[in-house]
């Protein structure tokens, strides 16, 4: 890593100013000098293909909140970030945030579950979002919601004890020892994975009966579907060569095509990944983290518990299987793509750029704008060699002021077809949208990367923007993130 500090972005006051930045750091982002309005702009263009209709290239991407009630129904906080999804004029709603198909997938006490009884609540939810919708676009034409479903396995934390309870499909070296099993530590068996895939079937079915027009089928973050796609040491029907290691798609898929045909299927995919990193032991001391770095032994070379990885050199990504992924994904008939990064988990500088750390994870081992860049080259060299299907482009947010320059750019250039936003939404929902329409940028609402939305949830609260967000800001919520913060 280069020893020059990160030059903070929000000091940079013209896009010329960040365009020489990214020139100094050798990236090539691409970056509009002017932005343009209406439907001139790239990011108002509809994108009309086949039986999808999606009236402009703005994308929330899924976004947790923790918030939930204990039975997996919404909460007002639940309610308000749908709300605000709504808000940001954006035509796709990639899955809402991440829903369990079941109550053990769980990722925490808080996660919503789709089931018979949180029906209701999941309905309210996308009804108080179109309805938001349309006061900011004046249409829910061409508006296309999705469900994000999800088994969290090697992450599930379902109960309100708060304790991990994971269920694994293979022993990891580094992510076994994190969560401190036992060499003997059970792995799912093959009659369990069919039950989950069932639970996936029947939480598709009653997405679609809410009027859902698709269900993404979780790929990343290292939750359960990702884990499959690494199970290179897993023994058995689902692990070992590539075809075993897709068999859970290839059967979720076939599952929901027989339930609700007309349901569209889409993945949200991990499609690089790197080892776990830790903070550098030599460099954090009295509680300050230090830079991450990874955490590897040559022993464990070749790597055989990644996918996207390099095997013989796992700090950095190889795009071989993740293309045959994609042909895989063409041949079952999908064609809505969302390309994200590593896991907020063990590697989050490459899945969420950020200047400022969550607490559970490192000071960034490269400038954030590295990261970035990499996320948008990863998923433009993707496009190019899959022309037909539609590509959402993650990890936007470090860009901050500069966002809506660099999504009309990586529009204009063909690097991705539609661009999503994460963090930004919770602070700025409406950004790309008040960018298209020619509004002042509202420079105190951007996201800045201080983490405290990863950081809340880490200590057991709700996630939301307490820097920025007066909601989160002003609440009770604020003065225990600041105490536990302390601990
Ligand atoms: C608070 C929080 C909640 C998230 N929830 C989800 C989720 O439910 N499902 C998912 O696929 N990704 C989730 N993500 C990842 C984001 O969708 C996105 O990939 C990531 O924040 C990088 O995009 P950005 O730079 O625009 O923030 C979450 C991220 C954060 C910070
Ligand atoms: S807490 Fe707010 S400013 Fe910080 S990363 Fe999350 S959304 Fe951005």
């Amino acid at each position: 890593m280069s020893t020059q500090p990160i030059l903070r972005l929000g000091t940079v006051k013209t896009v010329g100013g960040f365009q020489l930045h990214l020139q100094s750091l050798g990236l090539t982002i691409p970056c509009d000098d002017t932005l343009l309005r209406g439907t001139e702009s790239p990011l108002r263009q509809p994108l009309v293909t086949g039986d999808i209709k999606i009236g402009n290239r703005i994308v929330v991407h899924p976004m947790e909140g923790w918030d939930g009630s204990p039975d997996g129904n919404p909460s007002e906080n639940t309610s308000r970030r749908w709300q605000r999804f709504g808000r940001s004029g954006a035509k796709l709603i990639w899955g809402g945030e991440a829903v369990a198909v079941s109550h053990e997938g769980r990722a925490n006490p808080n996660q919503l579950v789709a089931a018979a009884h949180t029906e209701e609540g999941l309905s309210r939810l996308r009804r108080t979002l179109i309805e938001e919708h349309r006061l900011t676009t004046g249409s829910d034409d061409e508006l296309l919601i999705g469900l994000q479903l999800t088994d969290s396995g090697r992450y599930s934390r379902p109960n309100a004890h708060g304790q991990p309870e994971p269920r694994i499909l293979y022993h990891h070296p580094f992510l076994d020892r994190r969560l401190g099993l036992p060499p003997d530590f059970p792995l799912l068996t093959d009659a369990e994975i069919e039950i989950i895939i069932g639970n996936f079937h029947k939480a598709a079915l009653l997405a679609w009966k809410l009027g859902f027009e698709f269900v993404d089928i979780k790929h990343c973050h290292g939750y359960l579907g990702h884990e499959f796609l690494s199970a290179h040491t897993r023994a058995g029907r689902y692990g070992g060569c590539f075809e075993n290691r897709t068999r859970f798609l290839r059967e979720v898929v076939q599952g929901i095509r027989s339930v609700a045909p007309q349901l569209k299927v889409a993945v949200r995919l991990s499609a690089i990944d790197s080892v776990p990193f830790h903070p550098d032991p030599a460099k954090s001391s009295n509680g300050k983290l230090g830079p991450g770095i990874p955490e590897l032994h040559e022993s464990e070379i070749p790597y055989r518990w990644g996918f996207g990885v390099n095997a013989l050199d796992p700090t950095e990504s190889d795009l071989d299987e993740p293309v045959r992924l994609l042909s895989l994904l063409e041949q079952l008939g999908i064609r809505l793509v969302n390309i994200t990064a590593g896991s907020p988990y063990y590697n989050p500088h490459l899945q969420r750029p950020a200047l400022y750390p969550p607490s559970d994870g490192y000071l960034p081992p490269e400038d954030p704008l590295v990261s970035v860049a990499r996320q948008m080259e990863a998923t433009r060299r993707l496009k190019q060699q899959f022309p037909n299907l539609i590509f959402v482009g993650t990890g936007y947010s470090y860009l901050q002021d500069f966002l809506p320059h660099v999504a009309q750019a990586a529009l204009r250039e063909s690097w991705v077809d539609m661009v999503g936003l994460g963090r930004m939404v919770l602070t700025y929902p409406e950004l790309l949208w008040d960018a298209t329409e020619g509004r002042t940028i509202e420079r105190k609402r951007i996201c800045r990367t201080f983490s405290d939305c990863t950081t809340a949830p880490r200590k057991g609260l709700p996630s939301g923007c307490y820097p920025l967000d007066s909601f989160y800001k002003d609440s009770e919520l604020m003065t225990q993130l600041t105490i536990a913060k302390k601990h």
